[in-house]
């Protein structure tokens, strides 16, 4: 209210809002175009468990685990040391229930509403990303909530009903002080559900939206729904994830996010979808872009370097080289803590 008792509700343009980019140190540094693999520009996956006192080694992933809310500062703090800038956090339940609405998702139980305000307290320089979806809470495992159409009986994903409770679960995470919200559920209209939500409670420019956005149904997410417990239980995500064959929607996804808000874009997985990247970067000049290099990617060339294959360090560089060339900044890789040391 101001003085004459008249409500102020200005609402800027999605597209024009923007202080959520630049409201951090680290994303600042995303802001300059990056061609080269650097400190700042790298994001590591952490999986966050409701144990207790547990690490939990992920046999999909050799080199990577499961940390319980308790044991995540001690086990992160030589990362940190070692100049890591980024994480993003996904919540894996062992113990609590899953059901229809995902509504542990965003309860008080779940470990990355508990890991944040951690986080925060401890590493006060860090930049706090976390995924945004349900696949990891629903009974089902898809990232979506279900309805049965009452004259058909068909049941299916409802848009609208998932991003209402997408939106839902982001601003819990918000409230808790996350500082980029990373939606990986590829419903359309959640990056303008969430924007919207965060504006209400005037959150606007102080939390970040990165959206997956040109994300392919792919086969190099296997490992990962191992370790997020989280691969759906019938069915596939061909629905509302990306056909790998497809050349139109992967920029229709994009321009969608960017329309609807969207900070930062992200092209996942990295390495089959170069194309995509730089198709990205030439069409969205101004935005900063990530790639996720999955699980599958990681889990291939570790592998691959364990069988004798090549050489790991020169293996992982060439591929992160490969993603600064076709336009990207920003890279989500499971590969951070190797090469902190390297850099
Ligand atoms: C959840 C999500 C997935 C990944 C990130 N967030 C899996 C999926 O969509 O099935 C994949 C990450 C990886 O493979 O490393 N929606
Ligand atoms: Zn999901």
């Amino acid at each position: 209210m101001n003085s004459s008792g008249d409500t102020f509700n200005y609402e800027v343009d999605a597209t024009h809002k923007l202080h959520s980019g630049l409201f951090h140190p680290v994303l600042r540094a995303w802001q300059t175009r990056c061609t080269k693999p650097c400190k700042e520009n790298l994001i590591y996956p952490i999986f966050v468990t409701d144990s207790e006192n547990q690490v939990e080694e992920i046999g999909s992933l050799p080199g990577q685990k499961r940390y319980s809310v308790d044991r995540l500062v001690e086990s992160l703090k030589p990362l940190i040391d070692k100049g890591l800038k980024s994480v993003i956090l996904f919540g894996v339940i062992n113990t609590l229930p899953k059901n229809d609405d995902a509504s542990n998702a965003d309860s008080p139980q779940n470990p990355v509403v508990r890991a944040i305000p951690l986080l925060r307290k401890e590493f006060p320089h860090l930049l706090i990303c976390c995924d945004v979806c349900l696949c990891a809470y629903t009974s089902h495992g898809h990232c979506g909530i279900f309805t049965t159409d009452p004259s058909s009986e068909e049941t299916f994903i409802d848009n609208q009903l998932s991003i209402q409770r997408l939106s839902q679960v982001a601003l819990k995470y918000a409230q808790s002080g996350v500082h980029v919200l990373a939606p990986s559920d590829m419903m359309d209209g959640r990056v303008g559900a969430i924007k919207s939500i965060l504006s209400k409670h005037n959150l606007s420019s102080r939390v970040s939206v990165m959206a997956y956005s040109a994300k392919f149904a792919s086969s190099f997410y296997g490992p990962f729904r191992d370790a997020a417990k989280s691969a759906p239980s019938f069915g596939d995500r061909s629905t509302y994830q990306l056909p790998c064959t497809s050349s139109g929607l992967p920029l229709r996804a994009l321009q969608r996010d960017v329309n609807e808000g969207a900070d930062i874009i992200m092209i996942k997985p990295g390495m089959p979808y170069l194309d995509v990247i730089r198709s990205a970067r030439d069409r969205f000049p101004d935005y900063p872009i990530s790639v996720y290099q999955v699980s599958g990617e990681y889990a291939m060339i570790m592998h691959a370097a364990n069988a004798g294959t090549f050489d790991l360090i020169k293996a992982v560089f060439e591929s992160l080289y490969s993603f600064h060339r076709a336009g990207a900044d920003v890279i989500i890789t499971y590969f951070a803590p190797f090469l902190l040391d390297k850099l």
